[in-house]
């Protein structure tokens, strides 16, 4: 029997290279290994104000980027959370055994909600249940994710254990999976910032449908330091941050990499970077193109995938409810 996978990814704003490099390629390049099951996360989307139309476009575009960077529907099954209502239901479980501390710990609450203010939704708030009832539902063993998801990942294993606990078995106890390297891709712009799909600064990310032209001048734009030297350095966040996209795009080691630039300056890294860019991207956005040229293949493919997991999801709740006396 091979091991679950699962993960999850919002569709808001635009994917970009740290989605990507940070988590996607990941669940692409394990495919074989495990059982995988990936969700398009629209119910973790409302918890933040969406215009109804774009949402639903968005949900379309990203399972077309997902089939095109590699998502195969022989190995994987990749469906919209909304349409298996047991996400909910179990979200609504766990939220009944979560002590508001452990939500109130939440660094990703705390920084979404800063810039929101007084619009905040208790579904912001409580947007962890959510993802621990993602995972817990589909008895996953490992959640591949960038480094920003881990503390949820953690209150998932500490709900899971503590009702574990108190009724016996009624979940597996799910690990995380981060890379050691992309598991925090930076903001071109801002270095010491993750790169975020909800950045208002135009140049902060490279999307996944950019054209060659705005991957350079993005690249062209992004902040280095004074210094000259082309070397992984985590104290140089610009530069390294440049050096992590390169090696990852290349697959090269870090030697390879500063001995091939050394001498040269910043301009030719980032020459060189946005050609190796412009090169990765193209066949997913080649395959893009070609996926989305029927709606109706990803809209069957979304209805299918749902039907196969829904039975899963079903179980996982009527165990539940059963250990902790419902109904
Ligand atoms: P989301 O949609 O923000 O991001 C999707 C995946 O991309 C990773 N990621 C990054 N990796 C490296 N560098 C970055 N700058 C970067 N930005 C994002 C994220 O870590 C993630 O793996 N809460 C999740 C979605 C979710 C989920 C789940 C994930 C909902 N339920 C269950 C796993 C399991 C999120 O907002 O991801």
């Amino acid at each position: 029997m091979k091991k679950r996978v699962f993960s999850g990814i919002q569709p808001t704003g635009n994917i970009h290279i740290g989605n990507y490099l940070g988590a996607i390629r990941n669940w692409v390049a394990s495919q074989d290994e495990f059982d995988n099951i990936f969700c398009i996360v629209d119910l973790h989307a409302i918890t933040v104000p969406q215009d109804p139309k774009m949402l639903h476009t968005k949900i379309r575009e990203l399972a077309g980027l997902l089939l095109a960077c590699g998502i195969d529907m022989e190995k994987s099954v990749l469906f919209v959370q909304s349409h298996v209502k047991e996400h909910a239901e179990l979200a609504w479980i766990l939220n009944c055994y979560i002590p508001m501390g452990w939500m109130q710990r939440m660094t990703q609450f705390k920084e979404k909600s800063a810039k929101q203010k007084e619009q905040v939704s208790v579904g912001l708030f409580d947007y962890p249940a959510l993802m621990a009832a993602d995972i817990l539902l589909y008895d996953t063993d490992v959640v591949p994710v960038g480094a920003d998801q881990k503390q949820h990942i953690e209150l998932t294993r500490d709900v899971a254990e503590r009702m574990n606990s108190m009724y016996g078995d009624v979940f597996k106890v799910p690990e995380p999976f981060i890379p050691k390297v992309g598991a925090r891709i930076m903001s071109l712009k801002e270095p010491t910032k993750k790169m975020s799909k909800s950045d208002e600064h135009a140049d902060a990310s490279i999307h996944l449908l950019d054209e060659p032209d705005a991957i350079r001048k993005k690249i062209a734009r992004a902040t280095t330091d004074s210094l000259r030297e082309i070397r992984f350095d985590e104290n140089r966040p610009g530069v390294n941050n440049l050096l992590v996209i390169y090696q990852l795009f290349t697959n090269k080691s870090q030697e390879e990499i500063e001995a091939h630039f050394e001498g040269k300056g910043y301009a030719d890294l980032k020459r060189e970077l946005s050609e190796v860019v412009i090169e990765g991207l193209a066949p997913v956005q080649q395959r893009y193109a070609e996926i989305t040229r029927d709606p109706a293949f990803i809209e069957n493919l979304l209805k299918e995938n749902a039907d196969k997991v829904r039975p899963i999801a079903e179980r996982t709740v009527s165990r539940v409810k059963e250990k902790i006396g419902l109904g």
